[in-house]
């Protein structure tokens, strides 16, 4: 694995020496936000030879590279899922690329459904902590030593500067931003009533489908990790109606206008 994410590296290399100092990573219906940036160069993701492909509408499959208020970023438009059928090492992948390019920051993002009562959609929740224990650990497996250690600590997944900056970020902007507790589900079904009443008694405040096992793995590599919600929808169960993949959509795009600020505005602080 470690011999093909420098493979990964090197044929990256050949098309741009560009070093970020962040990543970020952008979730369903947020992927707009690569046009908010300044950019430099653009990788297809099919440049890559067997490099993870989204399978799913609405994600598209690239790095950009460029600037954020001068500072250097590289933004991973469309994430793949464990749910599509990939190895969680396979989901990991990019995000480790990414720090191998050089990214110290990463910022991850994400749709997720609400769980904490107080929540409403369309609310942007800052991540504080994961539970990541209903799918695989993507260090499962040999451990890679150039990346990390065997058993890292995660007491500190997301980092206590920047959630200070990000709710500095917030206040400046005017934007309102709750905080949780974020629990990675495997999908791709939406969850049952008594398994979202589950998770909300096991201290979880939003569900989804990413971002932790990514923080995991960036975090065994030592980066610093902030992350961000999209509350689209309410979790199952808490109001009287179905879920759809259309409401996420939706709900994303109306507040891309608040995330799209509070991203530029933390990353140029
Ligand atoms: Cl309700 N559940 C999960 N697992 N992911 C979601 C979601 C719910 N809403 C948006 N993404």
């Amino acid at each position: 694995m470690y011999r093909r994410l420098k493979r990964y590296v090197d044929t990256i290399r050949e098309t741009t020496d560009f070093v970020p100092r962040a990543a970020i990573v952008l979730g369903s219906g947020l992927g707009g936000y690569g046009e908010r940036i300044q950019v430099e160069e653009e990788i297809p993701y099919s440049r890559l030879e067997g490099f993870p492909v989204s399978t799913v509408a609405g994600h598209q499959g690239r790095f950009l590279f460029g600037r954020v208020k001068g500072v250097p970023v590289v933004l991973m438009q469309g994430r793949v899922h464990y749910y599509e059928g990939y190895d969680m090492q396979e989901v990991v992948l990019p995000i480790r690329l990414m720090g191998m390019l050089g990214a110290r920051t990463l910022l991850l993002t994400n749709a997720a459904g609400g769980i904490n009562l107080d929540f409403e959609p369309g609310d942007l929740m800052m991540i504080t902590d994961q539970i990541s224990s209903f799918v695989p650990s993507p260090l499962r497996g040999t451990n890679i030593e150039e990346l990390g250690t065997r058993f890292p600590d995660m007491s500190q997944v997301y980092d206590r500067a920047l959630m200070e900056k990000l709710r500095e970020a917030a206040r400046r902007e005017r934007v309102s931003l709750r905080e949780g507790v974020y629990a990675q589900l495997s999908g791709p079904n939406y969850e049952t009533p008594a398994e979202i009443r589950m998770l909300r008694a096991l201290g979880a405040d939003a569900v989804g489908m990413s971002t932790a096992c990514e923080a995991t793995a960036a975090r065994h590599m030592g980066m610093e990790i902030c992350g961000v919600s999209c509350i689209t929808n309410m979790a199952a169960g808490i109001l009287d109606r179905l879920l759809d993949h259309q409401e996420v959509q939706e709900t994303a795009d109306r507040v891309k206008d608040q995330f799209e600020r509070l991203v530029t505005s933390f990353i140029g602080s």
